[in-house]
């Protein structure tokens, strides 16, 4: 049988994801000694890992070319779920929030607001909600630059510390949802390989619950 094939985001969520498999008793040698390489053999080649950037590893698990992800629930409510999300791996916290220069009054005045953002379609359902009227700006990356340049009235974006923002004099105008990395599944997977899945997820499962 061909492996199970496990794609991680790369960067915070990886190291956040070794550990846990470490913890769940994976030998991730291969992973921490990887190099260059984009796929990397576990358990005994039973399975393999696949580094990608967030977006992609939503792509990847839709497709069905990998049959588990790893990613934050921050690409998840950008990018659309044509998969089942099936467990909160309780790393990557953080929240999306609106920000906006520090005393600007965001709220006040009637003219269309300008938000900047790496999520436009998360800043225009949330929005929308509330029924204003605003113009988004895509920006990929840095974002709070935006209302500093002058481009933007205010940003959405990701806060974990909360640093970036008091460093650059914006502040936290309103939340808008919890954000932490998450399981998730390709459908078809999900009944064909079910029991190496469930095994995988309950496995994490434990580490996390025991961590609580
Ligand atoms: C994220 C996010 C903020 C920052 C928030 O950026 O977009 O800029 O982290 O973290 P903090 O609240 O702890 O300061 P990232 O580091 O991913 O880089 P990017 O802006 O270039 O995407």
């Amino acid at each position: 049988m061909k492996p199970l094939r496990i794609t991680l985001t790369k960067g915070r969520l990886e190291k956040n994801t070794v550990k846990l498999l470490e913890k769940a008793g994976f030998d991730c040698t291969a992973v921490k000694e990887k190099g260059r390489k984009l796929i990397l053999p576990l358990a005994d080649g039973k399975m393999e890992i696949v580094l990608a950037k967030a977006a992609d590893v939503i792509t990847y698990v839709e497709h069905g070319v990998c049959d588990v992800g790893v990613v934050g629930k921050d690409t998840i409510m950008e990018n659309g779920s044509r998969f089942f999300e099936i467990l909160d791996l309780g790393f990557g916290r953080c929240c999306f929030a609106v920000a906006a220069p520090k005393n600007s009054n965001f709220y006040s005045g009637y003219s269309a607001k300008r938000i900047a953002s790496k999520y436009p379609n998360v800043t225009k359902r949330f929005f929308e909600s509330k029924s204003m009227d605003i113009n988004v700006v895509k920006i990929e990356g840095s974002v709070e630059l935006a209302p500093l340049l002058g481009l933007s009235d205010a940003i959405v974006d990701i806060v974990e510390t909360g640093e970036t923002l008091r460093e650059n004099g914006l502040e936290v105008v309103e939340e808008i949802a919890q954000i932490s990395a998450r399981l998730i599944v390709n459908t078809a997977s999900m009944k064909l390989r079910k029991d190496e899945i469930e095994t995988l997820a309950s496995q994490l499962k434990a580490v996390i619950e025991q961590e609580d």
